[in-house]
């Protein structure tokens, strides 16, 4: 088939030399690795004469998506009627989270989240569990039955929350370190420290988040910051000491170059200028902040500052509406177009392969189709339905293709999702 993969980032969208393209490539594959990648005669060459092949003409083949931020106990959140963020969270998705706290329930959850993900072309996730251990415990026990490289963490909040998701700092503190040793790093899986927000966690737990981080300096840490106007005021309010909303995780430590926090929609120069200092990520929610009204991430002014923010892109399910990359980069370019900016295509698949994989410091595994990598792919077909092929018979150019893709694709144009090198998809 043909091959797209990125080696750094499109300046613009005549920049060819930022990708890898092969109109008649190939990949070998080998205990989930790639092991040869480019033009199909040469790679064929190498093949072992017992080596089995799979024909994805004319479709493009790609390094499975990434999605930087979603929560796991949320697929049943989705689509709730809510006015904003806070209103969301205590209607919602607060009663909802309380029902991880029964395994069986978070395993069954755990099957189907697994399956949407990869029937979306997702082949790495950085997930919230709940705060229960047992959700943390079916997340990470069906990533390894699967094989898929992901990250997550079971959810730290000890108030303003129902008690049924309340920890304590104690017990956040135990049960992630308890979480760690057991999952990270067994098979693919990575633990993150996660802090859900500072509204939910009290000045004590965020001491016992800052204790994690030091203890365990590789881990990432994901939490949330400045998503919404009356979040950021109660925020605020409850820390009253801090500068601003990024001045509290700074102030116990959680602002480094591990960290990822989701929206990062209203912060002022001096936080933007703290994140860039610190090497923090900013990971971008589009269809979340236009379905919760949560308002208009500025990518493209955060990219190119004098102190630019690293930026990763998500779904944020279940405040997010699609399990979708494609839509997500839709609804993204969307958002764009209302400050006046243009993302190009090339950036949006760039921002959901290897611009996410190395928000996430793991571009030397994931997000490419370089020699080494883990064989986690994509194949997307530009035609998949009737109106796409209509329009598919006048594009003429690559951009083109991944426009098309990314303005009316979705589930149905992912044809296939290989994890480690095995076909997922089509095994559901
Ligand atoms: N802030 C704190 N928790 C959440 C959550 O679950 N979803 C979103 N979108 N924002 C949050
Ligand atoms: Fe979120």
């Amino acid at each position: 088939g043909r091959l797209l993969s990125f080696l750094r980032a499109p300046q613009d969208l005549g920049d060819t030399r930022s990708y890898l393209y092969e109109s008649d490539g190939g990949l070998l594959i080998k205990d989930g690795l790639i092991i040869a990648c480019g033009a199909y005669d040469k790679v064929s060459a190498q093949a072992p004469a017992d080596a089995r092949s799979v024909d994805h003409r004319p479709h493009l083949i790609m390094p499975g998506f990434i999605d930087m931020h979603l929560h796991f106990p949320q697929m049943q959140v989705i689509a709730s009627y809510a006015a904003n963020l806070l209103e969301w969270l205590n209607t919602y998705t607060f009663p909802e989270e309380c029902r991880f706290v029964e395994s069986d329930h978070a395993q069954r959850i755990a099957g189907h989240f697994y399956d949407e993900l990869v029937r979306h072309g997702t082949t790495t996730a950085v997930a919230y569990c709940s705060v229960h251990k047992t959700s943390a415990d079916a997340f990470f026990a069906e990533a390894l039955k699967r094989n898929m490289r992901m990250v997550g963490g079971k959810v730290m909040m000890d108030r303003n929350a129902p008690q049924g998701l309340l920890d304590t700092p104690q017990m956040g503190y135990d049960e992630t370190r308890q979480i760690i040793s057991e999952w990270h790093g067994k098979g693919r899986n990575h633990v993150a420290i996660t802090p859900r927000f500072a509204i939910t966690s009290t000045p004590a737990q965020m001491e016992a988040t800052q204790a994690l981080a030091r203890e365990f300096p590789d881990l990432h840490i994901q939490t949330h910051l400045s998503e919404n106007h009356d979040e950021i005021t109660f925020t605020c309010e409850l820390y009253p000491e801090a500068i601003d909303y990024t001045d509290i995780y700074a102030r116990y430590g959680l602002l480094g170059d591990k960290t990822l926090f989701g929206h990062c929609i209203h912060l002022s120069d001096r936080e933007a200028d703290a994140m860039s200092e610190a090497g923090s990520v900013a990971v971008h929610c589009p269809t979340s902040n236009l379905f919760l009204g949560s308002g208009i991430f500025p990518l493209k002014s955060l990219a190119r500052r004098q102190k630019p923010v690293r930026i990763g892109v998500a779904t944020d399910i279940g405040g997010g509406s699609s399990y979708s990359m494609l839509r997500t980069m839709d609804e993204a370019y969307k958002i764009q177009q209302l400050l006046g900016e243009r993302l190009n295509p090339l950036e949006s698949y760039y921002c959901m392969t290897l611009g996410n994989a190395r928000s996430l410091s793991l571009a030397d595994r994931i997000g490419t189709l370089d020699v080494g990598s883990d064989a986690d792919i994509v194949v997307l077909n530009a035609a998949a339905t009737p109106a796409m092929a209509l329009k598919m018979e006048v594009v003429k150019t690559l951009p083109e293709e991944l426009f098309l893709l990314q303005t009316m694709g979705d589930d149905r144009a992912i044809v296939e999702t290989y994890v480690a090198g095995v076909a997922a998809k089509s095994a559901i």
